[in-house]
């Protein structure tokens, strides 16, 4: 039996293989995943990948044939949706509620305040910094969007400071909880 539906949307950060590894906990726990992914986020890691984590195609694009209405099911679908990891382009794009591709389409297709949204965001710390995302953040958590802050450290530019993504265990864990107290 199913621990849950999960809506897995990877957006192009170098933290995208962090993100394998939540998917992999999540799937091995029993919670059923789907997985979203921008193009950015396909450079860095690769659909076999991700299908193969989670048993199920990606869904990565609004105009492929036989996912026509995909963006309005697999947000009915799932229990609960997380951005991970959500760069800065993305939060920015969600804050302006464009949705002209599937992460976009599922995010104003979401019934937020009904079901949980959240993002796990993983960036430069000047970007985190920006008040362009400090402001689409602000608006975001305003709408109801859960943010799991991300933590103080190294990142891959040789810069230190806040942005890094929240451990992948410590996401896999609170989306787990959060699974369990949804009535279902
Ligand atoms: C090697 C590399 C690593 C990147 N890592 C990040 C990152 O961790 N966070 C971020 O916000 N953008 C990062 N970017 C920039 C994004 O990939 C870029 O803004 C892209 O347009 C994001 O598109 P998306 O949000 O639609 O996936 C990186 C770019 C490259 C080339």
């Amino acid at each position: 039996m199913s621990r849950g539906n999960v809506l897995f949307l990877l957006s192009g950060s170098i933290a995208c293989y962090k993100a394998c590894t939540v998917i992999s906990r999540l799937t091995q726990a029993g919670v059923a995943v789907q997985t979203v992914a921008t193009p950015s986020a396909l450079r860095f890691v690769g659909k076999a990948t991700l299908e193969g984590l989670s048993g199920r195609p990606v869904f990565s694009d609004l105009w492929e044939e036989g996912r026509a209405l995909d963006h309005i099911e697999h947000a009915r679908w799932a229990d609960l949706a997380l951005v991970c990891p959500a760069t800065a382009n993305t939060v920015n794009r969600l804050a302006a509620g464009l949705s002209d591709d599937p992460l976009g389409a599922l995010f104003l297709a979401w019934e937020l305040g009904q079901k949980p949204w959240w993002i796990a965001p993983a960036m430069n710390h000047r970007m985190w910094e920006h008040p362009a995302t400090a402001a689409s953040l602000e608006k975001l958590r305003g709408w109801g969007v859960q943010v799991l802050d991300p933590v103080e450290g190294p990142h891959a530019c040789g810069e230190t400071g806040s942005g890094r993504l929240v451990e992948p265990e410590e996401i896999a864990a609170k989306v787990q909880a959060a699974l369990g107290k949804i009535q279902r």
